[in-house]
């Protein structure tokens, strides 16, 4: 089985409605359906972002699709300042990230609530952008591989093999986000083909060669196509470059271009 490259823009706290609604439309045009045909594009705008970004992806009839940055772990009620999976799902995201390195630190998200919203966007039909990596103490301890097989297996506690291979993972290392620092593409599949093999034990054979793996942190259109290149890597979560439209059509396509190449390293 072959699995289809995912490039995904995390727009995180950036653009005002306005600029979100421009940028994706600059994104649609700088973007041939001969990328499309290849990689599916996601962007990730902020909350207040996703309905004038859906509108203009469907009036304009545009290939991406959109999703969200987190999610809250119940599906309704007194929860001032959430938004929750069935908001989401009305608004047609396919994607949600959770357990972004960022929510972890700044709104202190353990495994345990990770976890919790994995479930709560699968409840709802929203494909779950699982984020794992570690810190830089961690990698110096050498530990990397470990601390995030640990952080997958807490993060998917209760995941069936079916809703596992409907997921995505995304490898993320703490000390390459934001910082123009990006792993080699051998750390990167070092760690992303541990996680694969961690599935393969959990789940099975099929599950692991089912789901899509991402590596992210300071992905870039001049180093996407060593890190796709590589057989346990399937696309990118890109932050900073996403929000120049020349930059990140750029790296789709790149990314296309690597896989019309060699689809079979990916099987
Ligand atoms: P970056 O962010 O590409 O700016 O390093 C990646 C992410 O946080 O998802």
């Amino acid at each position: 089985m072959t699995r289809r490259p995912l490039i995904a823009g995390n727009w995180k706290m950036n653009l005002t409605h306005v600029e979100a609604v421009e940028l994706v439309r600059k994104l649609g045009a700088a973007l041939p359906d001969a990328v499309h045909d290849v990689v599916e594009v996601a962007v990730l705008p902020a909350f207040p972002h996703l309905h004038p970004v859906r509108t203009v992806l469907a009036t304009e009839q545009l290939r991406m699709v959109h999703g969200a940055q987190d999610l809250a772990p119940q599906d309704g009620g007194a929860y001032t300042g959430d938004v929750s999976g069935p908001m989401l799902a009305a608004l047609g995201c396919r994607y949600v990230l959770v357990g972004h390195s960022e929510r972890r630190e700044h709104h202190h998200e353990d495994d345990a609530l990770v976890n919790a919203k994995v479930h709560a966007a699968l409840r709802h039909r929203l494909t779950p952008l699982v984020c794992v990596g570690e810190g830089l103490g961690v990698r110096e301890q050498g530990r990397h591989v470990e601390h995030c097989r640990a952080q997958l297996d807490a993060d998917l506690t209760a995941v069936t093999p079916a809703q596992v291979a409907a997921s995505v993972i995304a490898y993320e290392p703490v000390w390459a986000i934001g910082t123009g620092r990006v792993a080699t593409p051998d750390d990167a599949q070092q760690v992303c083909g541990a996680l694969r093999e961690r599935v393969a034990e959990r789940c099975d054979a099929a599950t692991a060669g089912a789901v899509r793996i991402l590596y992210g942190g300071s992905v870039k259109a001049d180093n996407v196509a060593e890190l796709v290149a590589r057989p346990d890597i399937d696309g990118a979560l890109v932050g900073g470059a996403s929000l120049d439209a020349d930059e990140f059509s750029r790296l789709c396509a790149i990314t296309a271009g690597r896989y019309r190449g060699s689809t079979d390293e990916h099987s």
